[in-house]
């Protein structure tokens, strides 16, 4: 089953359409405009300054249409402005806008906590805390964590080419880029960091992943464990069932089955990032549901609410007790952002968008490796496929930058992940026939100098 389209205005079949090469003249007004007021501390691929989405398309201010591999960085699940989503939010606007849920109560959240721990796949009670970010969610995992264990298991462990965010404990927690670290030192006590095992850059120059999951495993156990710290004092392992920002990078099942194994052994919690994978990016609800393992918390935020701010932490009931008063915040859990939440979890099922993900990917992966895939490591689960570049040594190839440019310019707005990798997350509901013509533009970008 296809998703229906929503959006009239547009004719699938006529994007792309780049009247005006980027960027027009609007677009560099706005962008020396926002250059003039605004930090810029952030990474900004191309000058895309959007005016108006429908769906998978997005629209620039001078009027040129592209198909968007990025949703907003794997935001806009149900695509920009889909009709439920924004009928949901209108009617709750017209209710209340906001009734601070640390203080308070009202029916959405509870709804809405409802539906997300019915589909967390995590066995027997659930609870959820509301956040405003993903970020937000994994300062809370650290809380909720730490404080499980009355302060007695003080460190947690996480993974080189990790990326759980922008504040100190997120920050001190990620292991991806030394730019996101870079001035910002000290860095949050008690983080210890530990290899992943990268299929094409495995830090131990393992024969295959499988091995290179299997030695990972094994530097944990005898050198961070055996030489380090007692496992008795960590209190969580926290991990990205893919990880992101590090560059779409998808570890063996057997390695997070055996982090599964150890952590239960030790009595450490299994917490996974779930902020950029989850709610049907890759074709399941949550990308830890490939590995046939339960977590015992997941963190989630970005695709929840189809792009209004919020993100929630959903955990095995027994560990999220924090003590009364003891973690709170004032927008968690938002009235009109918990509506928007709610219509988008109705929209992926009512759409069939788990299947229909898990079916387009396979489509894009295919095409990929046709193009790419001799040269290119091409990778991923759903609509979370990395292209990571390599060059003749098969090493991380420089030209990531100048690729993305030259898709944006032939009306492709696709982003980077890591180093060298190309970064497709569209929404979940891109047509069949408009992802596969993603590729052919990418294709092009990535043969033409
Ligand atoms: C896996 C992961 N965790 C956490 C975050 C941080 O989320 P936010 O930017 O909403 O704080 C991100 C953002 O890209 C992410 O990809």
């Amino acid at each position: 089953m296809a998703p229906k389209w929503h959006w009239p205005q547009i004719d699938p079949d006529r994007v792309p359409l780049v009247k005006i090469e980027p960027p027009g003249p609007k677009a560099l007004e706005i962008i020396r405009r926002d250059e003039a007021v605004i930090m810029q501390s952030f990474t900004r691929w191309y000058p895309l300054v959007v005016a108006r989405g429908y769906g998978p398309v997005v629209e620039d201010v001078d009027g040129n249409l592209y198909i968007d591999y990025n949703a907003g960085i794997a935001v806009t699940a149900t695509g920009h402005a889909h009709p439920k989503v924004v009928d949901a939010i209108k009617r709750q606007s017209e209710l209340f806008l906001h009734y601070s849920l640390t203080d308070f109560y009202y029916e959405i959240a509870v709804s809405l906590a409802e539906k997300l721990t019915s589909i967390a796949p995590i066995s027997g009670q659930k609870k959820v805390f509301f956040t405003n970010s993903g970020t937000e969610s994994i300062e809370g995992i650290a809380k909720i964590a730490r404080g499980y264990f009355r302060g007695q298991r003080p460190y947690i462990v996480a993974f080189y080419g990790a990326f759980h965010g922008r504040t100190y404990m997120s920050m001190s927690l990620s292991a991806s880029k030394p730019v996101h670290r870079r001035y910002f030192s000290p860095m949050m006590p008690n983080v210890i960091h530990v290899p992943y095992p990268h299929p094409v850059h495995c830090p131990f120059k393992a024969k295959d992943p499988e091995e290179c999951g299997r030695y990972a495993l094994e530097f944990l156990e005898d050198w961070v464990f055996g030489r380090l710290v007692s496992p008795e004092e960590v209190a969580a392992v926290l991990i990205e069932p893919i990880q992101g920002e590090g560059g779409y990078v998808v570890p063996p099942k057997s390695f997070i089955r055996g982090l599964r194994e150890i952590t239960k052994e030790h009595g450490i919690l299994l917490a996974v990032d779930e902020v950029q994978t989850g709610f049907g990016r890759t074709g399941r609800w949550f990308a830890i549901e490939h590995f046939g393992v339960e977590p015992d918390i997941i963190g989630t935020a970005k695709a929840i609410a189809s792009g209004l701010p919020l993100g929630a932490i959903i955990g095995r009931a027994e560990i999220m007790s924090l003590p009364r008063g003891s973690h709170a915040n004032t927008f968690g859990g938002n009235p009109v952002a918990a509506a928007a939440a709610l219509a988008t979890l109705s929209v992926i099922e009512e759409e069939g968008l788990l299947e229909h993900a898990e079916r387009v990917g396979n489509e894009i992966k295919k095409a990929l490796v046709d193009i790419a895939g001799d040269r290119h490591d091409v990778r991923g689960l759903g609509l979370m496929i990395g292209v990571e570049l390599l060059d003749e040594r098969r090493r991380p190839a420089k030209n990531l930058d100048e690729v993305l440019t030259r898709s944006f310019k032939r009306g492709l707005a696709v982003i980077g992940a890591g180093t060298s990798t190309v970064r497709i997350a569209p929404p979940l509901v891109i047509p069949e026939q408009m992802a596969l013509k993603g590729v052919e533009i990418l294709s092009d970008a990535l043969k033409s100098r």
